[in-house]
């Protein structure tokens, strides 16, 4: 996917500027002019793109020519450099030749956005969830191909440098067979978490998708990742999912929910997410081997091996996903989560999409904790219910759990 450097698609808009790249590339240059940006969403989690632009742009490696959200940015958190827009059409008929547009807007404004960004031939860093429909992930790897362009989906811990060290660790037979994986989130969300917007803990609006549960949104780094650990990229990748989803929440999306994926080559991988711990704790992927386990805290690039031998931890560096996309176009350099990349992914997503509403975890089984806004609901001994469902490949109606009154609900990929 995507184009190498300095060329420019064929199938790109007639009267495209030329980007920086390209600009080089016609001139003999070196890449070496900053890439010409733009930031879609700048607030919430736009403020995180906003400090890591302002990195890049004091090092030299681009500048961000142009932002666009109907909520203006807070005063001093844009640099003079850009220009501020209402929306992403506004920006793109008013701003020229941009080399890379930085979608982080709500999850159900991602397919348009996405698609226009395209549509004007600029290269694409896109947060995750990539979409909220698997067709709407298939219109978009299409326009992705046609257009040329290069797109990265923002599932951060995939630039964790932790990921080599296990794929090592696997090959050299450290942990012996790798028999299952699972994925565990622990989280704690209050209620000011579901007010913060209107599409928070929604499954759509107005009939259009959103799909903001547990796994495809606060938790979905969990499950990428450990998709990712098991080889499993593409929709190739996988060959069924089940889910079975719950609400604490008085919310119509899950927050607490197992979802077991088998890959195509038979691996087993439980996640077992839920934002309703009592207390929060980093998320984790375990490896289950035949002679260890190795478990990888995500956030923290924590990677702990258990053998017979002992216990082992090492904490390793990580690649930031827009520098990876930056040297992407001026070198060449493989993107670390190409949209492509996501379809095990959005096989997850469709898997929550089509399933049925979320069971209520009855009054009994739920405990909250603080006051107004702040407090959060906590589902009793549900640390024990994760632990077991990841470590044995079980549904929490599978443990027999007495608030656990769905049966699990079943995808086979050729269904979806
Ligand atoms: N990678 C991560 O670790 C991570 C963490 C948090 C959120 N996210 C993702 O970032 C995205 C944004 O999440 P959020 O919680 O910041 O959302 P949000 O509701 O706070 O919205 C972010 C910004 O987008 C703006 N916006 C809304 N519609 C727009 C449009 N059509 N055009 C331009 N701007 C628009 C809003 O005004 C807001 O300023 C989501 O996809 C979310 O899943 C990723």
């Amino acid at each position: 996917m995507g184009m190498p450097t300095g060329t420019h698609s064929p199938d790109a808009p007639a009267g495209t500027p030329p980007t920086s790249a390209e600009a080089d590339a016609a001139s003999g240059a070196p890449h070496s002019a900053p890439a010409r940006v733009a930031l879609v969403g700048v607030h919430g989690f736009g403020t995180h793109h906003l400090r890591n632009l302002a990195r890049l742009q004091a090092a030299g490696a681009l500048e961000l020519v142009a932002v666009a959200d109907p909520q203006p940015p807070a005063p001093g958190s844009v640099p003079a450099s850009a220009q501020v827009f209402p929306g992403l059409d506004e920006l793109l008929s008013a701003t020229g030749a941009l080399d890379l547009i930085i979608v982080a807007t709500p999850i159900q404004t991602h397919a348009p956005l996405a698609l226009a960004a395209l549509d004007a031939g600029v290269d694409l860093y896109l947060e995750k969830p990539p979409v909220a429909s698997l067709a709407d992930f298939n219109r978009l790897c299409d326009a992705a191909a046609s257009s040329g362009r290069s797109v990265q989906i923002g599932f951060q811990s995939l630039g964790s440098h932790a990921l080599q060290g296990i794929a090592d660790l696997l090959s050299a037979g450290t942990i012996g067979t790798l028999e299952g994986i699972s994925a565990t989130g622990r989280w704690v969300r209050d209620r000011a978490y579901y007010k913060r917007s209107r599409w928070a803990g929604k499954r759509s609006i107005g009939g259009v998708d959103v799909v903001d549960g547990v796994a495809t949104n606060p938790l979905a780094h969990a499950v990428a990742t450990a998709l990712r650990i098991a080889g499993a990229r593409t929709t190739a990748d996988v060959s069924s999912v089940e889910t079975e989803l719950y609400r604490a929440n008085d919310i119509e999306s899950d927050d607490t929910s197992v979802i077991r994926i088998r890959t195509s080559t038979g691996l087993p991988i439980t996640c077992a997410l839920t934002i309703c711990a009592a207390e929060a704790v980093e998320p984790y992927v375990t490896l289950h081997g035949s002679a260890g386990t190795a478990v990888f805290h995500y956030t923290e690039d924590r990677l702990t091996v258990t053998t017979a031998s002992g216990t082992s931890e090492k904490t390793y560096g990580r690649d930031d996903l827009t520098e990876n996309l930056l040297a992407h176009r001026s070198a060449g350099a493989p993107l670390i989560s190409p949209l492509l990349d996501s379809g095990a992914f959005m096989l997850v997503l469709e898997a929550v999409r089509t399933a049925p509403l979320p069971a209520p975890i009855g009054d009994a089984y739920v405990r909250w904790e603080g006051e107004g806004e702040a407090a959060h609901a906590v589902v009793v001994d549900i640390e024990a219910a994760l632990e077991q469902a990841g470590r044995r490949h079980l549904t929490f109606s599978e443990l027999g759990l007495p608030w656990a009154t769905s049966a699990p609900s079943a995808c086979s990929v050729p269904a979806f």
